[in-house]
């Protein structure tokens, strides 16, 4: 019945010449898991400490004796490991590369001394503005190099930072500012993304005038664009007037191990978006090790990632990765399609990318341009392809390696989470066999694990719930503000186990494909939406009484919105009211969280005790109506069967 799978192998060429090698990935692993402590010790040694750690590991996952601790008894500063510990050798070096979203406007490159002193001066200004150890600081810019700038800066004073993507709209900012308790936020005029100008100030502004925005005292603004923008004296500061005098040198603040870097929000399957936060040694050591374990990490590689420094993959593999590790990274304001499908593959010749890391939703919308925009440029630079986000589908995976890579590039399929600060489960390219499709095995120090519902362990070839059994230094500390929910969250479902929300196969050779999220959270073109979030933007609004919302299959973005809408007695539906709702929901949460489909429906399954059944949903919306399972335990069947009927047919 199963199709065949490929085994791919990387070239000789790359075999040849790459960093890892089958026998020292096997004994790191088997190091890694028979003895953590010597092997997160040894792999500790990477990074400069101001003070060594002696402890290496202390960890439990059980829920009455809680905690997880890596080098705590270690201080290091991470803006010095990205920055200072490079300057000798590496001061002239590019540390960024920076491409803007006009292709005719001109590309910058900032080396580590210039980056260095531009981190310093802002790191003074922020200190002159009160801000100080622990004090958090929302980053909402566009994919500039000033962001990297900013969170190092932060970094270099003990700052916590707190990076908001662009995307967002000002409920959604207001939200994140009340929950941390942001002192001061750092944003732009405005940003630039395929030609339009992106008002991130006026977002700022309007975030602000929304409650439990009180503990901001300061906005640092960029001037980027040059467009129009309200300053409000003496809240609102100028970057350039702030940073003018300031010197090219910043002390940097000592900081624990275990001390707080940033917070990041993540959509959970319930409630508001949690703030995720990581701390500094763990997190620093695993970014820097899995960075170069992965892109096979050369000195004179130029290397670039795709994502937003909004989002995990941007903080660990655009910013504390990367410069961590002396690496050129190049940064890019722009869109894959704009001015044309070609985008990416130019920017690739004209700055001599190595290694490129990119989503599957981008590769699937340029592979349907056709073959032309690729073949119209040369590549020859590139010598390694990455995957992050979501499942690759097999023939996507095909298509990037054979016409992109020109089949002569590795392609890292990596998965891993925002909780997670790292990649966990990937190839490590030319010791690790690829099969399109599959994420490959665990990186060392990872163990994996696959369990049925009730928790049990599954042994050998077989599909259930992706679990870890133990930690690794990059994983999560805490949600912000709320311990408990943390626990809750990731260590209840499966006692002694984090549980990542996510299904997976494991095949005859041990190797995972992560099938999908098990929870009620979507996965829209890599970026993760909470269901509750959605649906309490579309009650919100007067006409609707109850909402549900679900994914189904999407061609490009992997998963697409589909929401049920049951209005109040006497409302009627209309293309207006449709519109009004997706209208409601961009603005409650930001264009990322648009609904693609939109069916009314007179009533929702639910069970006797007035729950909705989402699992019926789902399968309504994939179009499986022969797959809804045991209905029988639902108070109105008849819901199901007019749902069905009435399905619109999305795309
Ligand atoms: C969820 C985490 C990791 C940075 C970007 C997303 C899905 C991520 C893969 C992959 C299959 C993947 C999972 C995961 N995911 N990478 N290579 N293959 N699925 O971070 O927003 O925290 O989302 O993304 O479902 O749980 P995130």
């Amino acid at each position: 019945m199963s199709t065949p799978v490929d085994h791919i192998s990387a070239s000789a060429e790359f075999t040849a010449k790459a960093n890892s090698h089958k026998e020292g990935v096997a004994f790191d692993y088997a190091q890694s898991v028979r003895d953590p402590d010597a092997f997160w010790g040894r792999i500790a040694e990477r990074i400069d400490w101001v003070k060594s750690p002696t402890r290496i590991r202390n960890v439990n996952f059980d829920a009455d004796d809680f905690r997880i601790r890596w080098y705590e008894d270690g201080e290091l500063n991470a803006s010095v490991n990205c920055l200072d510990r490079h300057l000798e050798t590496r001061g002239d070096k590019a540390a960024i590369v920076f491409e803007p979203d006009d292709p005719a406007a001109s590309a910058q490159t900032i080396t580590y001394r210039q980056l260095h002193a531009r981190v310093c001066k802002l790191a003074n200004a922020l200190r002159e503005l009160g801000i100080g150890k622990g004090d958090r600081v929302t980053i909402y810019l566009p994919m500039v190099p000033d962001a990297a700038i900013a969170m190092l800066a932060c970094a270099r004073i003990g700052a916590v930072h707190m990076v908001v993507f662009g995307g967002f709209a000002p409920q959604s900012i207001a939200d994140r500012i009340a929950d941390s308790g942001s002192k001061l936020v750092v944003t732009a005029d405005e940003g630039w993304r395929g030609g339009k100008a992106v008002p991130l100030k006026a977002n700022v502004d309007a975030a602000l005038k929304l409650s439990g925005t009180a503990s901001v005292e300061t906005v640092l603004v960029l001037r980027h664009t040059g467009g129009d923008i309200d300053m409000h004296s003496p809240r609102d500061r100028w970057w350039h007037e702030a940073v003018e005098d300031q010197p090219e040198a910043c002390e940097p603040a000592r900081m624990n191990a275990e001390d707080p870097l940033f917070i990041l929000y993540t959509s959970g399957s319930t409630g508001k978006p949690k703030g995720v936060l990581h701390t500094t040694g763990g997190y620093l050591v695993y970014a820097s090790y899995t960075h170069e374990t992965v892109f096979d990490l050369k000195e004179d590689d130029v290397y670039w990632c795709t994502a937003d420094v909004g989002w995990i993959t941007g903080h660990s593999y655009i910013v504390y990765g990367p410069l961590a590790n002396g690496a050129t990274a190049l940064m890019f304001e722009g869109v894959p399609t704009w001015p044309d499908a070609s985008r990416f593959w130019q920017v690739i010749d004209k700055h001599q990318v190595t290694i490129f890391y990119t989503a599957p939703t981008a590769i699937r919308a340029l592979m349907r341009e056709g073959d032309a925009p690729v073949k119209a440029t040369s590549r020859k630079s590139l010598r390694l392809l990455g995957s992050v986000g979501e499942p690759i589908n097999p023939e996507a995976w095909r298509w990037y390696f054979d016409v992109v890579g020109d089949a002569r590039c590795p392609v890292v399929d990596t998965w891993w989470q925002t909780e997670t600060g790292g990649i966990l489960i990937s190839p490590v390219p030319g010791v690790t066999e690829m099969k399109p499709g599959s994420a490959t095995l665990p990186l060392p120090g990872v163990q994996p694990a696959l369990v049925d519902a009730q928790g049990e362990r599954l042994e050998g070839a077989t599909e259930g719930n992706l679990v870890l059994m133990d930690s690794w230094p990059g994983q999560m500390r805490t949600v912000y503000g709320d311990h408990q929910r943390f626990i809750d969250t990731y260590f209840k479902t499966y006692p002694g186990m984090y549980f990542t929300g996510d299904g997976c196969r494991r095949d005859e050779d041990g190797y995972y494909w992560i099938t999908g999220r098990v929870d009620d959270v979507i996965n829209v073109s890599g970026h993760r939406i909470g269901t509750a979030e959605l649906e309490s933007a579309l009650v919100a609004h007067p006409k609707v009484a109850e909402a549900a919302v679900v994914g189904f299959p999407h061609d490009i973005k992997g998963q697409g919105v589909y929401a049920y809408v049951t209005l109040k007695q006497d409302e009627a539906p209309s293309d207006g009211l449709k519109k009004e709702l997706n209208a409601l929901v961009r603005q409650e949460i930001g264009p990322i969280a648009s609904i693609d489909h939109l069916q009314w429906a007179p009533g929702l399954p639910k069970t006797r005790s007035g729950k909705i059944m989402r699992r019926i949903l789902r399968k309504i919306a994939e179009n499986a109506p022969d797959q809804l399972g045991d209905t029988s335990t639902l108070a109105d069947p008849t819901v199901v069967e007019s749902l069905v009927r009435e399905r619109q047919v999305p795309g």
